[in-house]
């Protein structure tokens, strides 16, 4: 283990800190989350990010190969021999003008990180070995995770390919896209079907890992965190080490934001950035508590004092009214989002902003961003519909870089792709009428043609 890694209560009012080899998900003195910290001073830290580019012509060996493992200068809590690396992180940033256009950038100012592109087929593959890594280093024998369908996909293959621990991911009934559920059973995740919704199943994995000692890979984990913060790492690394203006990001668990906060914070102080991009966070509108809190009732990190009394008495008005998480974007139907207070103080480190998006803003900018040749999932669009309101707003110049993620693959959720495209109006009233989306701008329905080579040619003329 790493004599330079430690865990550390997020709150400065506690400090405690822990061992790396501790298993823990809430710091045991005052139940705030944890974050990992390094000794700098007396690590090999690089000069100057360029130096990393030499590990590109050592694509054989796995861990340059991976776009995680190749900065684990920058997340050094493991050695090498425990790595479990599948491959992740092979994502680039690319130009998206057409995107760009439809949310009112000039030309060449808009990127996409795609992280569809991960082994797994989401972001999470990014933290998921890093977890996994961590599993291996304190022997764990089950790890085990709530989700709205990506955690608990990319848990499963992480544990299929490491073989050394078990999984059991806990899942919303129906509340999970068949290409995520998919891919739990496929590969031989035990799965729990929770009568309940995402909030619960991850209240209950967290009794469960509490009481039974098994591995919990929710991002409360802080290794997670520690991997996420290198989709960051790959942003720069494609824009040539030069930070952008606005990194826009779906929030869900937050875990995402937080990490990318710490990841700047970090190369911020390390001299290795000289400026840290803003943040936003875009919430859908029917699952955001983050944005009620932040924007609407002020309620901010205040370095490390948050007022905690406008927070309980928020999540004591949503049990007492018994409000639920409800949006098409299923990947981010969250209302209690575990890692709320590293997300206010991301939004403190990265002077940030959130924002909230309707379904219909969601379905509209995911099929831009499918014509722009990228494709994602519903909870992915949110970041280009959110981008989209903040120039619309004027908080973004049109002139400024902006990096949108694409959290999620476009095949993890086809229902709601094909819901909007087929014109298939039943279709359209079941499963995107019910969330208040009443048009689809952008359609690109399929057209019925006999099989017949005259009406097929006349089907094409037209
Ligand atoms: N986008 C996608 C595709 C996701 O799967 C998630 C989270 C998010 C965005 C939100 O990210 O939690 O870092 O704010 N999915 C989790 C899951 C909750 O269980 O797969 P966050």
């Amino acid at each position: 283990m790493s004599d330079f890694a430690h865990q550390s209560c997020i709150s400065p009012l506690c400090g405690a800190s822990f061992a790396v080899d501790e298993t823990l998900t809430a710091c045991p003195d005052c139940g705030s989350l944890l974050d990992l910290s390094y000794d700098w001073d007396r690590l090999p830290v690089p000069k100057s990010l360029r130096e990393f580019e030499a590990r590109w012509s050592n694509r054989r060996n796995p861990l340059d190969f991976s776009g995680v493992w190749r900065f684990r200068d920058l997340l050094p809590f493991a050695p090498d021999n425990q790595i479990v690396t599948i491959g992740e992180g092979q994502t680039i940033l690319q130009t998206a003008d057409q995107v760009g256009k439809f949310i009112g950038m000039n030309s060449g100012k808009l990127f996409l990180q795609y992280e569809g592109l991960n082994p797994s087929g989401s972001f999470k593959d990014n933290g998921m070995t890093a977890a996994a890594t961590h599993a291996r280093m304190v022997g764990a024998k089950v790890a085990a995770c709530a989700s709205t369908g990506n955690t608990s996909a990319s848990l499963a293959v992480y544990a299929s390919a490491a073989g050394v621990f078990r999984v059991v991911v806990f899942v919303g009934s129906g509340k999970i896209a068949y290409g995520k559920l998919s891919q739990a059973l496929d590969y031989q995740a035990r799965t729990l079907q929770i009568l309940g919704d995402f909030d619960d199943a991850l209240a209950r994995v967290r009794e469960v890992a509490g009481q039974s000692g098994i591995y919990l890979c929710n991002s409360v984990n802080p290794f997670r965190l520690e991997g996420q913060k290198t989709i960051m790492y790959r942003v720069l690394e494609s824009l040539g080490w030069d930070p952008p203006d606005w990194i826009v990001v779906p929030g869900g668990n937050l875990g995402n934001s937080s990490a990318f906060a710490k990841a700047f914070e970090e190369l911020h102080k390390l001299g290795l950035i000289n400026r840290i991009p803003r943040l936003a966070v875009i919430n859908a509108a029917g699952a955001n508590t983050l944005y009620q809190l932040f924007e609407q009732r002020d309620a901010g990190w205040n370095a490390g004092r948050p007022d905690q009394a406008i927070i309980d008495q928020f999540y004591r008005d949503m049990t007492a009214e018994n409000r639920r998480a409800s949006t098409l974007a299923s990947a981010i139907e969250i209302n209690r989002p575990v890692n709320l207070m590293k997300c206010l103080r991301a939004l403190e480190i990265c002077d940030g902003v959130v924002r909230e998006v309707s379904d219909q803003e969601i379905l509209d900018a995911k099929a831009q961003v499918g014509a722009g040749g990228f494709g994602c999932e519903p909870a992915s669009a949110a970041s280009v519909a959110g981008a989209k309101l903040l120039r619309q707003q004027g908080v973004i110049a049109p002139s400024e870089r902006v990096v949108c993620i694409l959290t999620g693959h476009q095949l993890k959720d086809p229902d709601a792709t094909v819901a909007y495209h087929s014109g298939d109006q039943k279709k359209f009233a079941e499963k995107l009428g019910s969330h208040g989306v009443t048009s689809a701008s952008f359609a690109n329905s399929p057209v019925v043609v006999e099989n017949n080579l005259e009406r097929i040619l006349a089907a094409l003329a037209d």
